[in-house]
């Protein structure tokens, strides 16, 4: 299972990278402009800067919504740096922007995905990555975690290659449960990958290790 930190805040990039267990990263206009990075020229900058800063995929989306600009847009983006993803949204065009770079052999995430049919459709057009949104289901009474889980078994009737990456995933639980279920790749704040360490009994016994230990040398 690969882990991915969605922020574009460069301190909380490294921190997870320092951990030593960061695959990759994931970004969105809204997480670019949370950080104050605007406009075209310090947005490329940042990417550039993200990907010079962990080993793994860097999500970076198109803005354009027709074939052309994604088109465009995308082959800028990926000739960046070699570990750039193309994010691209799940529209008709977006499938036929899929498409031309799964030929290409360029890396895609295909965003903003609510349904099984949706993700279908990505994995036919030869999307890298299918980011689901769990937490924003969650947010209008529907079940995240079960779109992950119907994924998973169309993408395994048919062996289709596709990653499964949980996207706006909000706490630990999340994780967890991704992993339960068999999410290729989850993408979440630092503290969703941060509250894995937290268990009260691996704390109090630890104290008790040292405590013991140092009767031991008094
Ligand atoms: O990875 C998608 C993500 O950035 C959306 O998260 O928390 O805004 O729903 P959220």
């Amino acid at each position: 299972m690969k882990f991915f930190i969605d922020t574009a805040n460069l301190d909380q990039i490294k921190e997870a990278q320092d951990l030593g267990v960061l695959d990759g990263v994931t970004t969105n206009p809204s997480l670019m402009a949370k950080e104050g990075i605007t406009g075209a020229a310090k947005i490329t900058q940042h990417y550039i800067d993200i990907c010079e800063a962990v080993d793994g995929d860097v999500s970076a989306e198109v803005i354009s919504t027709d074939f052309e600009g994604m088109v465009r847009e995308g082959e800028a983006l990926a000739a960046l740096h070699p570990q750039i993803v193309v994010k691209i949204p799940m529209i008709k065009d977006g499938i036929k922007a899929l498409k031309y770079f799964s030929d290409r052999g360029i890396k895609t995430n295909c965003t903003l995905v609510f349904s099984v049919g949706q993700a279908l459709l990505a994995a036919k057009a030869g999307a890298s990555y299918v980011s689901p949104f769990i937490g924003r289901l969650d947010d209008v009474s529907t079940d995240g975690l079960q779109l992950i889980e119907d994924i998973r078994l169309v993408y395994d009737n048919y062996g289709f290659e596709t990653e499964i990456l949980a996207a706006s995933v909000r706490h630990t639980m999340h994780v967890v449960d991704c992993a339960k279920i068999g999410a290729d790749v989850i993408t979440g704040p630092l503290s969703s990958i941060m509250g894995l360490l937290n268990h009260p009994l691996t704390d109090i016994g630890l104290a008790k290790f040292l405590e013991d230990y140092a009767k031991g040398n008094n």
